[in-house]
């Protein structure tokens, strides 16, 4: 569009799950003028853990950065026009590493990690009420394998050199953010050691009322509060690009991946499925997080959502790829399931990792079930895609109990949404229209408004030339219909 080679641009490290993305945005149109990807190893040691190798992760950001800035150079775009810098990340994984030399003290153990059952089973013990839901006053979150803290304590517990170091003062904890910011700021030498309100809500650590490190709650844990970052807004300035092509170039936006997408949509998002409840924190009393969403400047209220987290959605495709061979590709499995138009009574929950809301149940297992002579992959794909709508329905009750409002329409994105079988069957399944962006960055869409809009640094003016338009998908089934099974 005219002006773009004069405008201003906000940048996003993306790092998720199973890659890291940087993505350079127009601050005017919101339009990705270059992006670049890396896909990031998983490792399984034992069953049930799950682990990412904290330099692996980082050297893909500097990756993603120096390819970026070399696409945009091909455009004959300057890269001083990036005026600010936001990283958005997977939440809850957990990373502990020397402040001294820089190196990490273990692999980081991803939010999935199952390692963590009897660690959790005795802190449970260990409260007064025997309850998960003990500390849920507090943080808003039960007491799980998914969160930052139970890990934390595994390490100290498990981790030979996490122990020494944090006994030596020289350990620092992080989630993704941190451990980013960190060492893009300068690392050992004057890296900034800092979180966003909307990572730390997800330890167990933060209380989500005061907005601070619990005392409490570290006492609890036993994990010293010297380890932990300094928890900041989701958009100020925490420090300045190091190093690479964009040296001196602000980080002013951090935010959890779930919480971005709040912010690129303006509105409830995800498979993750998160319910902006405003300033004052819902409590659940049907098995939903409360977290805290974002806090968009140092002087900015906080606002917090309600939260429903599917453990495995995207991964059920990856798993039928991966591990059935039934697919060679995931859009594949749109073609699969469309050639069939019902699953004819064959069942798929996939517990993979236990199940989260509104269950919390680590031993659950997948299963798949109705199986008949005349069951094939067609129906087994579909039966896929209709558990990651059955999980999002059962979670969407759950927020319409807790709310007392009921949900009148889904705003989608990430990578799923571009099924557009999966759409139809959401809408169908819970009887209300979807709604997906033209746009699908609107993760770092988020950060990247966290970012840009921090203290000055860039003027992010969406309202001039909004381009992302709504595809809606409306729901074409009956209620009554819609919980029965198809066939
Ligand atoms: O809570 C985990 C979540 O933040 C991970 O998101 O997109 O990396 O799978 P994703």
């Amino acid at each position: 569009s005219p002006g773009a080679r004069t405008d201003p641009l906000v940048a996003a490290i993306d790092q998720g799950t199973s890659s890291t993305r940087f993505l350079i945005f127009n601050a005017r149109t919101a339009e990705v003028v270059c992006q670049h990807q890396v896909e990031i190893k998983q490792s399984f040691p034992k069953e049930g853990w799950v682990e990412e190798d904290p330099m692996e992760i980082l050297q893909s950001v500097c990756v993603c950065v120096e390819h970026t800035c070399d696409k945009l150079n091909q455009l004959n775009i300057p890269t001083s026009h990036i005026k600010a810098i936001g990283v958005t990340n997977q939440r809850e994984t957990t990373m502990v590493w020397n402040k001294e030399t820089g190196e990490p003290l273990c692999n980081a153990i991803v939010w999935l990690d199952l390692r963590t059952q009897s660690t959790v089973e005795r802190l449970i013990d260990k409260t007064p009420s025997k309850s998960k839901n003990h500390l849920k006053d507090l943080t808003g979150l039960p007491i799980s394998t998914y969160f930052s803290a139970v890990k934390m304590r595994w390490l100290l517990d498990h981790v030979e050199p996490v122990a020494t170091a944090t006994h030596t003062h020289t350990a620092l904890f992080g989630t993704v953010d941190s451990w980013l910011i960190w060492c893009l700021t300068g690392g050992r030498k004057g890296g900034v050691h800092c979180t966003d309100v909307s990572n730390a809500s997800r330890t167990l650590l933060f209380n989500i009322h005061t907005l601070e490190w619990d005392p409490d709650l570290c006492t609890f844990f036993d994990i010293p509060m010297e380890m932990l970052p300094n928890v900041r807004s989701s958009s100020e300035i925490y420090g300045y690009m190091a190093s690479g092509p964009l040296a001196g170039v602000p980080i002013s936006g951090c935010l959890g991946d779930q919480s971005a997408a709040l912010v690129g949509q303006m509105y409830g998002t995800g498979c993750f499925l998160l319910k902006n409840t405003g300033k004052k924190p819902v409590m659940s009393e049907h098995g939903l997080l409360t977290t805290v969403a974002y806090k968009l400047g140092r002087d900015q209220p906080a606002y917090y959502a309600l939260e429903g987290s599917v453990a495995i959605a995207g991964a059920v495709v990856r798993w039928l790829k991966d591990n059935l061979g039934i697919i060679q590709s995931s859009a594949e499995i749109e073609k699969l399931a469309s050639s069939v138009d019902t699953s004819y009574g064959c069942y798929f929950v996939p517990a993979f990792s236990g199940l989260y809301a509104p269950y919390w149940e680590p031993s659950a297992r997948g299963i798949i079930c109705g199986l008949t002579q005349f069951t094939n992959r067609c129906h087994l794909a579909f039966a896929a895609l209709e558990a990651v709508c059955f999980q999002t329905r059962e979670i969407l009750d759950a927020m319409n109990q807790d709310s007392g409002v009921p949900l009148t329409r889904l705003q989608v994105d990430g990578g799923m949404t571009a099924n557009t079988l999966l759409m139809q069957l959401q809408a169908d399944i819970l009887c209300i229209p979807v709604v997906r962006p033209s746009m699908s960055e609107t993760t770092a869409l988020g950060v990247a408004m966290a970012a840009g809009s921090a203290e000055g640094v860039c003027v992010w003016d969406l309202n001039a030339e909004h381009p992302i338009t709504m595809e809606t998908y409306q729901p074409q089934v009956l209620p009554e219909a819609s919980s029965k099974p198809a066939f």
